[in-house]
């Protein structure tokens, strides 16, 4: 069931609301390939109600498109084409495709992603979108590698998401073998192993941790389980929130310093 419109500032006590009002609350969701982060930052938009950014599929879409024109990856001259392509035609039609989730396009994904020119073109777009959610929304939930630490620092509440490398390629080979015949495990494991690798080893903008995310370790939780963990601790961090404001609130003023006569 959706809790319509959840905004920060139902939390907080009245007095407070009218300068928070307008304020949107934004969630990031980072973490390894397959840690189950898109879909958890998925459901958690749905479950609050707010808009829903899968950064990965940008970089993604940039790969895709240099893929098709027949450039390198690796190599900016050849993705730069691809990236003025993509900033132009970004729909949510295109992000959500299944031509931009084959093996391929994700080796050729983490390759553009370590381009720091890259990584800067699409930066205004994710922040934007943090800023300004489309739709009538309280706030927004982004997914990624660098949203809580480079995208959005000052987001209301960070997530980093992990999972043993094994589940992690167990899930992949899952989602993959569904699409693909020609998919193995073994090659799944390797993908994800090379890409994680470089990923985590990028000068620019690494698969990292907040230093105030919150850790969630998704081996042996299903999705719904992993869901409710990160609902309760959104709660208990406004509730928690809330409390202070209210003690602060209550706490009778300092008395005045007495100055000497
Ligand atoms: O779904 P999965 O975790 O496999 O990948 P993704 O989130 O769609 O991201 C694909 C690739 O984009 C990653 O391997 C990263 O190299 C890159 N990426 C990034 O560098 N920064 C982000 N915020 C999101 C994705």
């Amino acid at each position: 069931m959706p809790i319509v419109n959840f905004r920060k500032t139902d939390f907080l006590p009245a007095q407070e609301q009218g300068s928070a009002l307008q304020k949107k609350l934004v969630i990031t969701v980072d973490g390894p390939a397959a840690s189950g982060k898109g879909t958890l930052a998925k459901k958690l938009a749905e479950r609050l109600g707010y808009a829903y950014l899968d950064t990965g599929a940008l970089y993604r879409a940039v790969a895709m498109a240099t893929l098709e024109i027949g450039g390198d990856p690796n190599y900016f001259q050849d993705v730069q084409p691809a990236l003025d392509i993509i900033k132009r035609n970004l729909t949510p039609e295109l992000l959500a495709s299944a031509a931009l989730r084959t093996p391929e396009v994700s080796d050729a994904a983490s390759k553009v992603a370590a381009i720091p020119e890259v990584r800067q073109a699409l930066l205004d777009y994710q922040r934007e979108f943090a800023e300004n959610p489309p739709g009538l929304v309280g706030g927004a939930v982004l997914d990624g590698r660098d949203i809580g630490t480079v995208v959005c620092p000052d987001a209301d509440i960070k997530f980093f998401i992990t999972a043993s490398v094994e589940e992690r390629a167990k899930r992949r080979y899952t989602e993959l073998s569904e699409r693909h015949d020609d998919v193995t495990f073994e090659r799944v494991l390797g993908d994800l192993k090379a890409r994680d690798l470089r990923d985590a080893t990028r000068a620019v903008a690494p698969t990292l941790a907040a230093e105030d995310a919150y850790i969630l370790d998704t081996t042996g939780l299903n999705p719904s389980e992993t869901l409710e963990e990160a609902i309760a601790v959104i709660r208990s961090r406004f509730l928690s929130e809330t409390n202070d404001n209210a003690l602060a609130a209550a706490k009778p003023p300092a008395p005045a310093q007495k100055t000497a006569l």
